[in-house]
């Protein structure tokens, strides 16, 4: 979490620096702050509370002279948020002013060392061990970029730094590890930022940096060193997103956005991998390796966890072979069973978050083959794993996911259809016929976001807003999607609510439900529609409020047992999840905007959360 950027260049910088951490914000906004090479000092302005508050402070960038400078909008979580733990951070002697995206895991030893060698420190945060660090060795060096060097030989953790020294005032140094930094190129300036929307304004031409990269630069001139400080060349990439898929384009929030985006982001996830109605997905998972597969596990975090649950019922189902979906903090711990038969896919949005990233890791330490299903290009995950499949999603900016989820989703149905094939446990022709199948989802999904459907939503959410507490049920793979309904409405709109399988209730849960209780039921799976359907009688005989989301044939059945019902379009019944979200989505989002929360921000939370 945290997001940084850099810039050094020809125009003022403390404007570019705001504009890139207003398009960083979903990474943290306890706080925000900048530093800017001032005629002979560092000048540093920050602010507790969101970006806004600090832009207002020194008039949009406008009150803060100079070309070269660095910023950062922060998560908390060396300190709490406060003006004096806000970044940017200045060393002791007041040379050295340093941004950090990451965690110090060594600061208490290295700030013990530093206070006995004199050096005072103001703030509760790991950052300040670095600035103090840099400066410690500047005073010793006398040289900015050896200094940086040798500050970090002693640093343990994460980071991605930026970094001014007040007696070189047009360099920046960058550096990184197990945090994403990119550089990016313009005319007579340059760019660092954590995330591209931050500098797509300015440039499209950026060189990704690789862990142990350090990057020296001034307006004119950039040099990279790796880990060892010799000097090397980065390849440039040219970025093809559109400005516009940063911007709100008209949208109330990104959120809503984004969840008009899905019937476009699943066409361009899929439609790139059937050519000539042939699955190419550009995997290697031979039909001799997936024979003697022992087990697949999931491995993933938060919403791409329950995406990974959804993989275990499809996988299963299509492949006939053993998968486990584990969530990836647990699974680092857990002494999993892995072997050089096993394939270990994770999956993970933003392709940083740490926990996915570090049980990525064991699984290969163990002799996995790794796969990885992610959205951010050249991200941790993706260079990590062996091969990996991206979700073709565009950026996401609104901390609650969506059409990630969607296409993460849409990937785990072309990996099933993949392995199947290979596996030979569905024949040829109906692959063929799933895969026609799968094609119509974009459509499918544009139907259900037509205005009355919208509508319908909004009625139910002005209506339910008010309650406290819901419950989620449905079977099979609707019970994995009530997984995701539950978390979108916690994490946006703070409604203390519980994922269960129907089936399950009546063994305990079913004691919280009382007059008003909210429950989402989920009735999709036409064999199971008549046990679910027992269940929502269970609930409304205790006084349960149910929306029930059922396909539009079972619509006017459901209708005699809730008090609402949306039917959603009935699809393959192996891709009906992807349909039976939308509404659950929709409902997070508008109970969210009747409650008042900020849903592209929720509180607590951060899109990339890269602590463990
Ligand atoms: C989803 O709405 C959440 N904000 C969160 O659960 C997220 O899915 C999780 O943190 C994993 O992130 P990743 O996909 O970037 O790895």
């Amino acid at each position: 979490m945290c997001g940084i950027v850099g810039y050094a260049g020809k125009r003022q910088a403390a404007p570019i620096l705001l504009d890139g951490l207003s398009k960083l914000e979903y990474r943290g906004y306890d706080s925000a702050g900048i530093c800017v090479q001032g005629e002979r000092e560092l000048r540093v302005f920050k602010a507790k509370g969101r970006l806004k508050v600090l832009s207002d402070q020194i008039s949009g960038g406008a009150a803060v002279p100079g070309v070269v400078g660095i910023g950062h909008t922060r998560w908390a979580t060396h300190g709490a948020p406060s003006n004096i733990n806000s970044h940017p951070h200045l060393s002791d002697s007041g040379k050295i002013a340093v941004v950090h995206n990451g965690i110090i895991e060594n600061e208490a030893r290295l700030r013990e060392w530093l206070i006995g060698k004199g050096w005072h420190f103001r703030s509760d945060t790991d950052t300040e061990v670095i600035s103090n660090l840099v400066g410690y060795y500047y005073d010793k060096l006398h040289d900015f970029p050896k200094a940086v060097r040798a500050a970090i030989k002693r640093v343990e953790g994460s980071y991605a730094l930026g970094i001014l020294c007040a007696d070189l005032p047009d360099m920046v140094i960058a550096v990184k590890k197990d945090s994403p930094l990119i550089f990016g190129y313009g005319e007579g300036e340059n760019f660092i930022a954590s995330d591209v929307p931050a500098i797509l304004k300015y440039t499209r031409t950026v060189s990704y940096l690789d862990d142990g990269d350090m990057a020296v630069f001034t307006p004119d001139t950039v040099r990279f060193f790796d880990s060892f400080g010799d000097e090397i060349r980065k390849s440039r990439e040219t970025v093809t997103w559109e400005i516009s898929a940063a911007e709100k384009g008209g949208f109330d929030h990104f959120m809503l956005k984004e969840i008009f985006e899905q019937p476009k982001a699943l066409r361009d996830t899929i439609s790139p991998r059937i050519r000539d109605g042939r699955l190419e997905l550009g995997v290697e998972l031979s039909a001799e390796f997936l024979r003697k597969l022992h087990r697949v596990y999931f491995i993933a975090c938060g919403s791409a966890y329950y995406v990974s649950v959804l993989a275990k019922y499809t996988l299963e189902k299509a492949c006939k072979v053993a998968v486990e979906a584990v969530m990836a903090s647990e699974f680092r711990y857990s002494d999993p069973i892995v072997d050089d038969h096993t394939l270990v896919v994770a999956i993970s949005q933003s392709g940083e978050t740490a926990d996915t990233l570090a049980a990525l890791r064991e699984a290969k330490s163990r002799g996995a083959k790794t796969l990885a299903i992610v959205n951010v290009v050249g991200s941790a995950v993706a260079k990590t794993a062996d091969q990996t499949i991206y979700t073709w999603a565009g950026p996401e900016i609104a901390v609650a996911t969506t059409k990630a989820f969607s296409t993460q989703l849409a990937v785990v149905y072309l990996l099933a259809l993949h392995m199947a094939k290979q596996l030979g446990t569905l024949d040829e022709a109906e692959i063929a016929r799933l895969l026609g199948e799968l094609q119509k989802l974009p459509e499918q999904v544009e139907r259900e976001l037509r205005e009355e459907n919208i509508e319908r939503i909004q009625y139910y959410c002005s209506r339910n807003y008010a309650h406290n507490s819901a419950f989620y049920i449905g079977r099979n793979l609707d019970s994995a999607v009530c997984l995701e309904g539950s978390l979108k409405l916690k994490e946006v709109a703070y409604v203390h609510s519980e994922a269960y399988p129907a089936g399950e209730l009546k063994h305990g849960p079913i004691s919280l439900i009382e007059e008003g209780t909210t429950v989402v039921a989920l009735a999709t799976i036409p064999a199971l529609f008549d046990k679910t359907i027992s269940n929502v009688r269970e609930v409304r005989a205790r006084g349960a409020e149910v929306f029930c989301i059922t396909l539009e044939e079972f619509a006017e059945r459901a209708g005699k047992v809730s008090q609402y019902v949306f039917p959603v379009p009935a699809a393959e019944p192996m891709f009906q999840p992807s349909l039976s979200l939308i509404p659950l989505q929709l409902v997070g989002y508008y109970i969210a905007l009747n409650r008042g929360c900020d849903v592209d921000k929720p509180r607590n939370l951060a899109k990339s959360v890269t602590v463990e």
